[in-house]
């Protein structure tokens, strides 16, 4: 039985925290797309870890961690995250397993990327720099190096050929990049060196054979269903598929095996990077969320930009990944906000439409509001649903009968005892 755990906005909803809250119901927790550009944040007994490849549960005794096929691992990141978690006495080794089958980020994918987006001048996606466009579009382009290689004695000469052809294709950008290729080059060979102590698996065998033994398994995604390769606002997205079609090729599930679609949503909206964003807010209300969510990127720093929740998106993401229950995020963000705006329109073109056209930019789409009444009460200490404010209840109820899913978790803080199940 394998249940899927999704970001439905741009990203940065909170899976990283719902991920370690569900831990101990699953024996399995596997990552199946994206790379170190995700960071996902979980808190608790006080302390704040942000993971960026390995899956949210590596915390819990209990549960097998698996870095799945569709990742895309850089491993001197990788090893960062490894000393990390050394630091907090968590066993590892035993409990992290790797994909043959993921593909490695050389140092000169992470120098495409920066040659790229220097490339497009205002036009960049804004992306994180971690090499994820140019890694997949190795893979994609049948030339990419992948973790099994590294068992084989010849993967230097394997990863001396990419890189050099890496080379040639940063001069043909003809821009500015300094670098120091042996020095990055001696860094990935540590990186390296610190991922072959772990074990790697056939992963789509080991959650074969999982699921014959009836073992539970949670999918975690990263980014979010905006941020899809396809269904996202291309160009401006990621460059694997984050929905949940990405799980199947991400990890080798059958889709019929697929038994719960766990779908995350801030009960605002944020993004980091370019790209349209029809509910952003440039006024004091959005400075607020900003402030009070304290809304910076877990793997930049880069300060998210912030706006209403944008039901027409939402909607359009909880169709495409067939969403079975919902979880609401960073609702105590939201308190003292006298009025809640929700978009569920949009004015396309001078036409009302509610559905995700194919281009979102400013020009064409003007969002219409739904005003709702605020709640002033402080969520962050409350612990059982009957707590929550009427019209917090109200805004949640309005979702549910727009979105026609339940919504069974609110969030109300980073800690995962600030957890209200419905
Ligand atoms: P992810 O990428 O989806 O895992 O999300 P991130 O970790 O990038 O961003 C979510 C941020 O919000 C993190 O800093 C979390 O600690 C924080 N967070 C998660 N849930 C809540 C919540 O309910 N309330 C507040 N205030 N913060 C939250
Ligand atoms: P998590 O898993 C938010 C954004 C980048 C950029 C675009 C492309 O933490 O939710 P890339 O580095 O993939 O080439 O960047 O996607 N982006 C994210 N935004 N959360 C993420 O991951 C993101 N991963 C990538 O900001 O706009
Ligand atoms: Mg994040």
């Amino acid at each position: 039985m394998v249940d899927l755990l999704l970001g439905l906005q741009w990203g940065d909803e909170g899976k990283g925290k719902i991920v370690d809250v569900l831990t101990k119901e699953y024996d399995i927790i596997a990552r199946f797309q994206g790379g170190p550009n995700a960071g996902h944040t979980l808190e608790f007994d006080g302390i704040k870890h942000v993971l960026h490849t390995i899956p949210s549960g590596i915390f819990h005794k209990n549960a097998i961690n698996i870095v799945g096929n569709g990742v895309v691992i850089d491993p001197v990141i990788f090893k960062k995250e490894l000393d990390n978690l050394g630091k907090f006495n968590i066993d590892f080794v035993s409990k992290l397993l790797i994909s043959r089958k993921a593909h490695l980020i050389l140092p000169t994918h992470r120098l495409l990327d920066a040659a790229s987006e220097a490339s497009k001048g205002k036009a960049k996606i804004g992306s994180t720099l971690k090499g994820i466009g140019p890694t997949y579009m190795d893979k994609t382009g049948r030339n990419g190096m992948r973790v099994g290689d590294l068992e084989f004695d010849d993967w230097k000469t394997k990863y001396r050929a990419l890189a050099d052809k890496h080379e040639a294709m940063i001069d043909f950008y003809d821009v500015e990049i300094e670098y120091n290729l042996a020095e990055l080059e001696a860094e990935f060979c540590v990186g390296v060196e610190a991922l072959k102590k772990l074990t790697f698996i056939d992963s789509e065998e080991y959650i074969f054979k999982a699921q014959a033994e009836g073992k539970k398994i949670l999918a975690e995604g990263a980014q979010g269903s905006l941020l899809d390769i396809d269904f996202g606002t291309y160009p401006y997205v990621t460059s694997s598929n984050t929905t949940a079609a990405g799980a199947c090729t991400g990890l080798g599930v059958a889709p019929n095996k697929i038994e719960r679609v766990l779908g995350i949503f801030k009960a605002y909206t944020t993004r980091v990077g370019s790209g349209p964003f029809p509910t952003e807010l440039f006024d004091e209300d959005g400075a607020t969320m900003g402030r009070v969510g304290n809304e910076f990127g877990a793997t930049t720093g880069r300060p998210r930009r912030c706006g209403w929740l944008d039901l027409v998106a939402l909607k359009y993401a909880v169709q495409i990944n067939g969403v079975t229950e919902l979880m609401m995020m960073k609702a105590d963000v939201l308190s003292g906000f006298k009025t809640i705006k929700v978009c569920t329109a949009y004015d396309y073109k001078g036409e009302k439409i509610q559905h995700l056209p194919y281009n979102i930019e400013s020009e064409y789409v003007t969002p219409v509001y739904t005003e709702m009444k605020g709640w002033a009460k402080d969520l962050t200490k409350l612990t059982k649903s009957d707590e929550l404010p009427p019209a917090l209840n109200d805004y949640i109820s309005f979702l549910e009968e727009q979105l026609q899913v339940p919504i069974k978790i609110v969030s109300v803080g980073p800690d995962r005892l600030q957890t209200i199940h419905r």
